[in-house]
């Protein structure tokens, strides 16, 4: 009886094991997270992420390679996507898509409209406030949201 059920139990194991790669997603952040990354964006968006892969935002994450500083939290926190938030960025092993400043850090986690773009529930236009959470007065002083907003998508 017992190893009856344990075989049961293996086989149901066996089962959820491949739910992520059945599913035909490629990432953690998509199967887990409310945060999709900017490749679940492209599909739909392309001129926005071709603009968007030009800027600093895209490169964020390198910039900390450069100075060995990519696995301090410090730092981390304005230089990926969802830091601490739940489905966020973890590390750059676990995570590579979420590394960055990206779409979501801008427009929200948006796994929602991903699924369905007609919710309403993507923020269309970023305020200051928002860009402000990273580019605050000790980090950024001279940061000036009317010149600076309109490279969001490159120029
Ligand atoms: C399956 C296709 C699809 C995917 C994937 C998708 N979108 Fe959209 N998105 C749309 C469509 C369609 C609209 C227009 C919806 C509307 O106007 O009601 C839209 C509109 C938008 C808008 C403008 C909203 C407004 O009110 O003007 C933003 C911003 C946006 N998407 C960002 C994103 C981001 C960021 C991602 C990735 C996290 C994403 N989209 C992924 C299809 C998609
Ligand atoms: C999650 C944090 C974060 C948010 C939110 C954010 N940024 Fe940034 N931004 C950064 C980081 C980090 C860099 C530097 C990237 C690098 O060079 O490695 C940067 C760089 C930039 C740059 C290029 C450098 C410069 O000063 O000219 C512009 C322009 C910019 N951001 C505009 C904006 C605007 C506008 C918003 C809001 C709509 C915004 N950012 C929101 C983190 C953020
Ligand atoms: C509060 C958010 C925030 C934190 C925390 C933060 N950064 Fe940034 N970082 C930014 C923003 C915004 C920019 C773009 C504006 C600028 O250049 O100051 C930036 C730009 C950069 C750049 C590229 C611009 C340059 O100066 O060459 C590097 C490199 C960088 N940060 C490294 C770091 C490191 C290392 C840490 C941790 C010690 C860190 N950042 C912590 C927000 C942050
Ligand atoms: C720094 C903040 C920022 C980032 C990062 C960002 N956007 Fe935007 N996005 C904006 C702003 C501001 C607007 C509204 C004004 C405009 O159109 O430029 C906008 C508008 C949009 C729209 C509405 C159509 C349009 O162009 O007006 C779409 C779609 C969109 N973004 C998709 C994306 C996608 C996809 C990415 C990532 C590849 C992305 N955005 C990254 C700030 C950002």
């Amino acid at each position: 009886m017992q190893s009856g059920k344990a075989v049961k139990l293996c086989i149901l194991l066996w089962f959820l094991f491949w739910i992520p790669y059945l599913s035909g997603k490629d990432s953690l952040a998509e199967i887990y997270g409310c945060f999709g990354g900017w490749k679940a964006c492209a599909e739909c968006h392309d001129t926005e992420t071709k603009g968007w892969q030009k800027t600093r935002h895209a490169v964020a994450f390198e910039s900390l390679k450069k100075s060995g500083q990519q696995d301090l939290p410090d730092c981390i926190q304005c230089h990926v996507v969802g830091y601490d938030k739940y489905g966020g960025f973890l590390d750059h092993e676990l995570t590579p898509e979420l590394a960055g400043v990206q779409c979501e850090n801008c427009h929200g986690p948006d796994k929602e409209h991903i699924q369905n773009p007609d919710d309403g529930k993507i923020i269309a236009v970023p305020e200051m406030e928002l860009c402000r959470k990273c580019h605050t007065a000790i980090q950024d002083p001279g940061f000036d949201y009317a010149e600076k907003v309109k490279f969001s998508h490159g120029d």
